[in-house]
């Protein structure tokens, strides 16, 4: 398959900071793809010859729907991933790209996509007019947990460290939003009257945060903690008040096809920070590191 656009996550800067497990040297780092099926093997099916594809970057997710194989991995470490011109991928990780997407639009969906579309569906049961939180959004899966929950009609809160990208998801039709590097903002969340569900990947004692803001019987669901591990957990609440803490990591092969159903049905357009040639991968990766992206980073070959 030639590549004609890939995107960033931040697993593929914890590997480059050398923070993932079982790293191997030399593999070329990327879960999130885009391009054209330029030639098949032996046997394989030509139905996609020529077509415009993305990639699941599931690799052995199993039998069970509820939860991955011992067997699993992720497109990009240890098997060699996007970040290149051409890709050997087997036939069923490929789904055709949303026609309203271009090249480096769906690029932008894979890994970030399905990690959100099964933490706000799966886990967090996102319905029309729930109070929802969606943290750090300026993450690209936190983005897409966002326009998700959007399109199911959640009113949405967002929080963010930066007040522009607070200001810019309200204009996408969040309800409002709070800094959490602000001491009060806290505070001014319970001003809402509770949360039925919040999707963080922050981690950290902000986890307690939650635990006070949610509405009885709410759900948190982790996906990641950029923050580390809390240092304690408020678990009096958590039982008394029926709070679900649900952890999801990425979503299984029929959630990324379902994922990119919705995506395609609901006409959604991923949040997008930059498109940068291949030649100015090292920036993207800096960027990510620095935090400072609304969105996804998006790489091209031109
Ligand atoms: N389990 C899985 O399958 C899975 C899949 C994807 C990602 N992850 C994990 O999830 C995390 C995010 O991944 P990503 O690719 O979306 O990363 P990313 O694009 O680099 O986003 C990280 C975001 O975290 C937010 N953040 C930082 N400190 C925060 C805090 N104290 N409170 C709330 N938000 C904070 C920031 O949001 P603002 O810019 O708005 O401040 C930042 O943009 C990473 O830890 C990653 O390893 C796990």
């Amino acid at each position: 398959m030639q590549i004609k656009a890939a995107s960033l996550n931040h697993r593929d800067q914890w590997i480059r900071e050398g923070k993932y497990p079982n790293i191997q040297m030399g593999t070329t780092l990327g879960s999130d793809g885009c391009g054209v099926v330029s030639a098949v093997g032996e046997g394989v099916s030509e139905n996609l010859l020529g077509k415009g594809v993305i990639m699941n970057p599931n690799r052995n997710w199993g039998d069970n729907p509820a939860v991955q194989s011992a067997q699993y991995s992720i497109l990009g470490m240890p098997k060699d991933g996007t970040l290149a011109e051409y890709v050997l991928i087997e036939e069923d990780r490929l789904v055709e790209k949303p026609a309203h997407l271009s090249f480096e639009e769906a690029a932008a969906l894979p890994l970030g996509g399905l990690t959100a579309f099964r933490a706000v569906f799966r886990h967090g049961q996102c319905a029309e007019n729930q109070n929802v939180m969606i943290s750090g959004v300026g993450g690209g899966v936190a983005q897409f947990a966002f326009l998700l929950a959007k399109h199911c009609g959640a009113q949405v809160w967002v929080t963010s460290g930066s007040q522009e990208k607070i200001d810019e998801c309200i204009r996408y039709g969040a309800q409002g939003g709070f800094n959490y590097k602000s001491a009060d903002w806290t505070k001014e969340a319970k001003g809402v009257g509770g949360f039925d569900l919040v999707i963080d990947s922050a981690g950290g004692d902000q986890i307690n945060d939650f635990v006070r803001l949610m509405k009885p019987a709410g759900r948190i669901v982790c996906y990641g903690a950029t923050t580390g591990v809390p240092s304690k957990l408020d678990l009096h609440r958590i039982f008394w008040n029926q709070i679900t803490l649900q952890g999801s990591t990425m979503g299984n092969d029929l959630e990324f096809v379902q994922m990119v159903e919705y995506v395609s049905e609901h006409q959604i357009y991923p949040i997008i920070d930059s498109v940068r040639t291949f030649d100015e991968a090292t920036s993207a990766f800096d960027s990510m590191k620095g935090g400072n992206q609304f969105g996804k980073l998006v790489l091209t070959i031109p």
